[in-house]
């Protein structure tokens, strides 16, 4: 049996159509889905997850209508600025991965600020994907190495499984658990080195509508599997 999962992710989807299926604008939805992860990553910590990675904007999703984007931006800075006090009081430590390029100063500063006011608190890190692509992550890691090889600041006899961790955005443990919310079953270019041995959970409800008791589900999936990590059972 598996114990609680130390880092787990989140495809937070269905915001979208949450708000549709109630004749609402999208932005309803996103707004709802605010209050769940906030939700969530207190309820998180308190089941001792050390890690807890939610992807909140990705790199593609600046093809939506400029109203959707900048509502979500305005939206991301609220957070940032007022509701995740909370989450700082209870000790969870805020970072970021994702490309900082075509991001509006205000969200940058929201960023910023929350990151400095978290950055000694120890219960649990919360990693805020945000203009986040997980093949963009690999590629500028691989960026990262090429220079420091060029540079002869490593060899590349330096470079393993392990050892990529450090050039990534944030150098977090690999995924135990990854949930998908609203009823697709995809990975959407999300952590894709890090979900390597990710146990995934699939959830049929819209993310406003996953609440604690469905992580607690979520987790009790995971603590039933048998993880081999492509070995064989010895007992
Ligand atoms: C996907 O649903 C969700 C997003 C693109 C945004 C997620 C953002 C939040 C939950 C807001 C709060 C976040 C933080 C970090 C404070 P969708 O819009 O793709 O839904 P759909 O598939 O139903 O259209």
């Amino acid at each position: 049996m598996n114990g609680v999962p130390n880092h787990i992710g989140i495809i937070m989807d269905g915001n979208g159509r949450w708000a549709t299926e109630r004749g609402l604008k999208r932005s309803a939805g996103h707004k709802e889905g605010g209050k769940t992860l906030e939700e969530l990553a207190l309820h998180a910590k308190n089941l001792g997850v050390k890690y807890l990675s939610v992807y909140a904007f990705s790199t593609d999703n600046f093809k939506r209508s400029e109203e959707e984007v900048n509502y979500l931006m305005d939206l991301l800075i609220y957070y940032f600025n007022n509701k995740l006090e909370k989450v700082c009081k209870d000790n969870i430590k805020v970072v970021f991965s994702g490309r900082k390029v075509n991001l509006r100063n205000d969200v940058l500063e929201a960023m910023e600020s929350i990151t400095e006011k978290t950055k000694n608190n120890t219960d649990c890190v919360l990693n805020i994907c945000l203009n986040y692509g997980g093949e963009e992550e690999i590629v500028d890691a691989t960026i990262k190495i090429a220079d420091e090889i060029n540079k002869g600041i490593i060899k590349k006899e330096d470079l393993n499984r392990e050892s990529y961790y450090q050039y990534l955005y944030q150098n977090l443990p690999p995924l135990d658990l990854l949930i998908r919310t609203g009823k697709e079953k995809r990975l959407s270019n999300f952590m894709l080195y890090q979900m390597y041995y990710a146990e995934i959970y699939f959830s049929d409800l819209y993310f406003p509508d996953f609440k604690p008791k469905d992580l607690d589900d979520a987790i009790e999936f995971y603590k039933n599997k048998d993880r081999r990590f492509g070995g064989v059972k010895t007992n």
